[in-house]
């Protein structure tokens, strides 16, 4: 294999929240230490003029327009990260597809599970490069936990839980936005927003639910539309999958946690996994703490403080925390490494079976909400 680096050269369509923080994640790739491939941010779509004004700073790139499918024209674009409203993902990025581009999919994949099939039977047709987003499990203390989960080491599972949760809505003027109604969000509100976050591990441990019992709850209905009144707010706020997932042929419990309305956590995601020998926790609530349980002659948890063990190396000090930064350019590093076929046993992005999977969980809590009933998976 040649030595010279690969280029990646990056468009963005949806410049908004996420589509910033991707350009702050080229904008620093410089510090990921041997890295094989190179990445450049060179076009972006969005809108908004502000939004373009702002990415007219960032001096890689070329091309700036409203227009989603002139961005997919230039010929010098080989990914497109997509990160705009979630009603507009099936459409983008079965153009990005057709288009012969490869593909950053910001979650939830598609609306419903409809578009994430279809999606999905898209991007293999066209034998392109996609993957989903979601960052968190490159934090060291995930990776610790999920080395952990690999181990063989915790005995029969107790159980696994895993969460997202956001408190920020709690605040019942905080104005409407699209991620508030189902039209924009769909019919899965918060599983969607939220979900993606808290499979993904699971997943990629292999700990698929066989069935589901959910809560969903609306807690405000309407909010200030941002002009002096009021709109209505129909996307589920709080939602808990009660699962079970088969690990080593038994039945274990595992409990997925969407929330929006979690009093005090800004943005609070976390895993546990829970053996009769051993376990695992982390939070970034308690960003550079890792908790790992032993049964010994006495039963301790003990607290291991986390420096920047990153899944790719950069120059930054071992010592160092970990922020949310790091770990979204870490997700982008493991999506170029991949892309270029040499992720090797690193961790990986979600892929598009994953994604569907979660849009089947979300579809079968759906109906078991709507039944009070629980619901296979298959
Ligand atoms: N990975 C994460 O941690 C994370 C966090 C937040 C949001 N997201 C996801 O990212 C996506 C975007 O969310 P966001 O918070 O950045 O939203 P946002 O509202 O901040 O940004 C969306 C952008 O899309 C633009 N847009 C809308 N229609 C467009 C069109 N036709 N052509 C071009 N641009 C268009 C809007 O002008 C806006 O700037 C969603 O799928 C969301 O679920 C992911």
């Amino acid at each position: 294999m040649s030595t010279a680096k690969q280029t990646m050269r990056v468009g963005i369509i949806g410049g908004g929240l996420m589509g910033r923080e991707a350009a702050s994640a080229f904008g620093r790739w410089f510090v990921l230490e041997n890295f094989p491939v190179q990445a450049v941010l060179v076009a972006v779509c969005d809108l908004q003029d502000k939004l373009l004004d702002w990415f007219r700073e960032v001096t890689t790139v070329r091309l700036l327009t409203k227009d989603h499918r002139e961005l997919l024209r230039a010929p010098d674009v080989d990914v497109v990260y997509v990160a705009v409203p979630h009603h507009l993902h099936e459409q983008m990025y079965l153009d990005a597809l057709d288009a012969g581009k490869d593909l950053l999919a910001e979650k939830p994949f598609g609306v419903d599970l409809k578009a994430a099939r279809h999606i999905r039977d898209a991007a293999v047709k066209s034998g392109r490069f996609v993957r989903s987003s979601s960052e968190f499990p490159f934090l060291p203390g995930a990776q610790r936990v999920i080395q952990a989960a690999r181990s063989g080491k915790l005995g029969r599972m107790l159980e696994i839980r895993s969460g997202f949760w956001h408190s920020s809505d709690l605040e019942p003027d905080k104005p409407v936005n699209w991620k508030r109604q189902t039209k924009t969000c769909g019919e899965i509100g918060v599983m969607g927003d939220l979900g993606m976050h808290v499979v993904h591990v699971p997943f990629r441990l292999g700990w698929k639910p066989i069935r589901v019992y959910a809560q969903l709850q609306k807690i405000y209905t309407q909010r200030p539309d941002g002009k002096g009144g009021m709109a209505t707010c129909d996307t589920w706020d709080n939602a808990m999958l009660h699962t079970e997932i088969i690990i080593e042929g038994e039945e274990v419990p595992m409990r997925l946690e969407m929330k929006r309305l979690a009093p005090g956590e800004t943005n609070t995601w976390f895993i546990e996994v829970l053996g009769t020998d051993g376990g695992a926790r982390f939070s970034t609530k308690e960003p550079k703490t890792l908790w790992l349980f032993e049964r010994g002659q006495e039963q301790r948890w003990q607290r291991i403080d986390l420096g920047h063990q990153m899944v790719f190396p950069t120059i930054t000090g071992g010592i160092f925390e970990a922020g949310f930064p790091d770990c979204f350019l870490q997700m982008w590093a493991a999506y170029a490494a991949e892309r270029a076929g040499q992720l090797g046993n690193r961790f990986g992005c979600v892929m598009p079976d994953e994604a569907v999977w979660s849009h089947e969980l979300f579809a079968a809590a759906l109906e078991s909400h709507a039944k009070k009933t629980v619901a296979a998976l298959h």
